[in-house]
């Protein structure tokens, strides 16, 4: 190893042991919500779903309150006994686990979506869930 390249790879190795104490990639846990307002939209869960306390003129349950709600308990008529009887209270892992796919967290729910695979932007509407709930 001739001097040169002995001093390339000690330089290396310092940017190594720096960029390991200020990785690039830690951000603050915010939420995003004009991301997750767009999930929102772009996922059709606005066709069906509101934030708008006391506005049922939708094909889904009202979304006000529903972190720390029990499933199947808002004024809506159109519930399963499948989601119903899961006996789930909202909370950020069982509305990932929602997300993820309905029709496993209640087989035979009355929610038609496929569901989201990607897990961070999962995170992102949960996020956005809990703080438009509020
Ligand atoms: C085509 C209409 C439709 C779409 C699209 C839809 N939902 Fe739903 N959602 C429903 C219906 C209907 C139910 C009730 C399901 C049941 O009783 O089995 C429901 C239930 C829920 C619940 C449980 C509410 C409660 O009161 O227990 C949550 C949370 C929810 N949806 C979130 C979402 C999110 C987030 C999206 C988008 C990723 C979405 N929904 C997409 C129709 C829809």
């Amino acid at each position: 190893m001739t001097r040169h390249t002995k001093y390339q790879s000690r330089f290396a190795a310092a940017v190594l042991a720096a960029s390991a104490f200020f990785p690039a990639t830690v951000r603050a846990a915010d939420c995003d919500l004009a991301a997750g307002a767009k999930l929102f939209q772009d996922q059709q869960c606005a066709g069906c779903h509101t934030f708008v306390p006391d506005d049922f003129d939708k094909s889904g349950p009202n979304l006000h309150g529903v972190v720390g709600r029990k499933a199947g308990t808002a004024n809506f008529g159109g519930y399963s006994d499948a989601l119903k009887k899961t006996g789930i209270t909202w909370d950020s892992a069982a509305l990932d686990r929602w997300i993820t796919n309905p029709a496993a967290v209640a087989p035979g729910t009355a929610m038609p979506f496929a569901g989201l695979p990607d897990a961070q932007a999962r995170a992102t509407l949960v996020c956005y869930l809990t703080e438009k709930s509020r």
